[in-house]
């Protein structure tokens, strides 16, 4: 007898702080985490199954192609995914510019390329960007190379208009909210969504590790942040609920901070 298709959320990142919120906010749904070790994949979804969910796991690092092609068929092989929750990423923490630019933004198009076959109506593509993503101002001269990671020369063009691997990581970023601009017409003919979310700072390892880095800047931004309090992982797991849910059903290539507000108030810092 043939097994009933699932209809699933998949979650890349799956065994990082904001991924294992997500995953724990969808208990009742069918789940798919990735992530790039199979031992903390492996450990991410014993710790699920403990706890009654419906998931299972397989590796994928999302710069590689092939992986990303392995993780699609796993998928289809199940079924078709509800909601692609895209939080696999590193900071600007990572030196190295060309490394963050690969994965932050080029594997995200990898991603939303490698989905968009598997869509169908209500799916939903909810890609991981930062509030940092809108300290960098819209210019002409590299938004159509962020807009274009996989071009060969995007990540030259970008290059000349960074300083170090923090502004990468915000352009980066900002690179993610363009795809949804990008996409969102070739979805849309689907019935399906795309959009990003802006996290500020999130009490995941990720913060921690760039608290630990500077710790003067982390001071200042809980102090410009008018709810005066660093953000939890689960604070953007729900909105991320809720982008998948009906309830977001007319939004689309667009992104929603969760930020606590600090981002303009950072912005009047510098103007
Ligand atoms: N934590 C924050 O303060 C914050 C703020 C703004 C945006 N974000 C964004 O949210 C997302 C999740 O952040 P987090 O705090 O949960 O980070 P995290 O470090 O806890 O989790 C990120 C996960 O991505 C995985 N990953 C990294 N490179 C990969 C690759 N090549 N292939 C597959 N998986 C890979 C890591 O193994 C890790 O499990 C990231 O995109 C991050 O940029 C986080």
């Amino acid at each position: 007898m043939m097994k009933d298709k699932k209809n699933l959320i998949v979650i890349t990142g799956g065994a990082g702080g904001i991924g294992t919120a997500c995953a724990k906010i969808f208990k009742n749904q069918p789940l798919v985490l990735t992530d790039y070790s199979q031992d903390a994949v492996d450990k991410a979804v014993e710790n699920l199954k403990k706890e009654g969910f419906d998931v299972s796991g397989i590796a994928c690092d999302i710069t590689d192609k092939k992986d990303v092609e392995k993780l699609t068929k796993f998928i289809a092989d199940q079924g078709s995914f509800k909601a692609l929750i895209h939080t696999a990423g590193v900071s600007g923490t990572v030196q190295d510019l060309k490394k963050v630019y690969t994965i932050d933004l080029v594997a995200t198009e990898l991603l939303v390329d490698a989905f968009y076959p598997l869509a169908e109506k209500d799916s939903v593509a909810i890609l991981l960007s930062s509030m940092m993503a809108h300290a960098v101002p819209a210019n002409k001269k590299y938004d159509d190379a962020l807009a274009n990671p996989q071009a060969p020369n995007s990540f030259d063009i970008v290059t000349e208009f960074v300083k170090d691997s923090d502004t990468m990581y915000n352009f980066a970023k900002r690179g993610v909210h363009l795809l949804t601009h990008k996409h969102a017409d070739k979805w849309g003919a689907k019935g399906a969504r795309i959009v990003s979310i802006s996290p500020g700072v999130i009490e995941t390892a990720m913060a921690l590790k760039a608290a630990e880095e500077h710790p003067e800047r982390m001071k200042l931004i809980k102090q410009a942040t008018p709810l005066k309090r660093n953000g939890q992982p689960e604070d953007v797991a729900d909105v991320i609920y809720f982008l998948a849910s009906d309830a977001a059903r007319f939004i689309t290539s667009t992104d929603i901070l969760v930020d606590g507000g600090v981002i303009h108030n950072i912005k009047k810092m510098y103007q």
